[in-house]
């Protein structure tokens, strides 16, 4: 891996975050967006079960088969995936990416330390909830940006990454370097929204047979393919909630 730039209360930075660019990230401006991601991905209960499931149905038809494998999460937020993959593979080494050093934080507190963490979403009607979890020895969390991943080259057996393609600033670097870090077996999942933030990003990957193309350019090989996946996001306690139409592809390397 590329050694660690500094370390920011247990994790570990690959990218050095300039001023600027943690002023510009709304990961980091808004305690909210934590607060949010968390209690839309940990606390099932309250919206009656995980929102986000159809996500695991789609990708767990394409996880390793190899007990010890090195999986990655990209974009991780306050990490539901990873720490599923790493409870699912306890015999493997899971990393969690993400850019947002807020949003690792309190993945790293809850996932790997067991830390008792509350979640506080009172002012949107949801009772204040506190609560904790084994700690999981095989996780990790790391900033890093996911057009310059820290892995070596074919070093992951699985990559996977939801609702982060549509918002990157360079979507095909991003695939080029989820393609570098697979190893020659490896499979990528990605899910994303198609929400771009930037016209020119719908012109280069609108409609979805844009993508595809660019995936088999990148060198992948398409195992499955679904345009149509919903995800009901929870916004609040009253039922309240945004409808998002995705799209999933799980791929393989070569
Ligand atoms: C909408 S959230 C999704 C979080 C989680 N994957 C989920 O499905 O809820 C997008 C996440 O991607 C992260 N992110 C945005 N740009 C990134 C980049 N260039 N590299 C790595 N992570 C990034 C953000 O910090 C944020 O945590």
């Amino acid at each position: 891996m590329r050694p660690v730039i500094h370390n920011r209360n247990g994790i570990p930075f690959y990218y050095q975050k300039t001023p600027m660019e943690f002023k510009q990230d709304i990961y980091e401006r808004y305690h909210e967006m934590v607060v949010r991601n968390a209690a839309v991905h940990t606390a099932d209960h309250w919206w009656g079960k995980y929102p986000f499931q159809a996500i695991f149905d789609f990708a767990e038809n394409h996880y390793p088969k190899s007990i010890d494998s090195n999986i990655l999460e990209i974009g991780c937020g306050t990490g539901r995936w990873i720490a599923s993959l790493a409870t699912q593979y306890p015999k493997s080494t899971c990393w969690g990416i993400d850019y947002s050093y807020q949003m690792l934080k309190w993945a790293n507190d809850y996932w790997v330390k067991g830390k008792e963490t509350t979640i506080d979403f009172a002012d949107r009607g949801v009772p204040k909830l506190s609560q904790k979890q084994e700690p999981l020895n095989n996780l990790k969390f790391g900033l890093a940006k996911a057009e310059k991943l820290p892995f070596e080259e074919k070093s992951q057996n699985l990559v996977v990454n939801s609702f982060l393609f549509d918002r990157l600033e360079n979507p095909i670097k991003a695939l080029e370097e989820m393609y570098r870090v697979l190893k020659p077996t490896g499979t990528l999942i990605v899910i994303t929204p198609l929400n771009f933030k930037k016209a020119r990003h719908w012109k280069i990957f609108y409609p979805p047979n844009k993508i595809s193309t660019i995936v088999k350019d990148t060198g992948f090989t398409i195992l499955d393919w679904k345009e149509d996946l919903i995800i009901n996001e929870p916004l609040d306690g009253h039922g309240n909630l945004i409808r998002w139409k995705c799209l999933c592809f799980a791929v393989k390397k070569g």
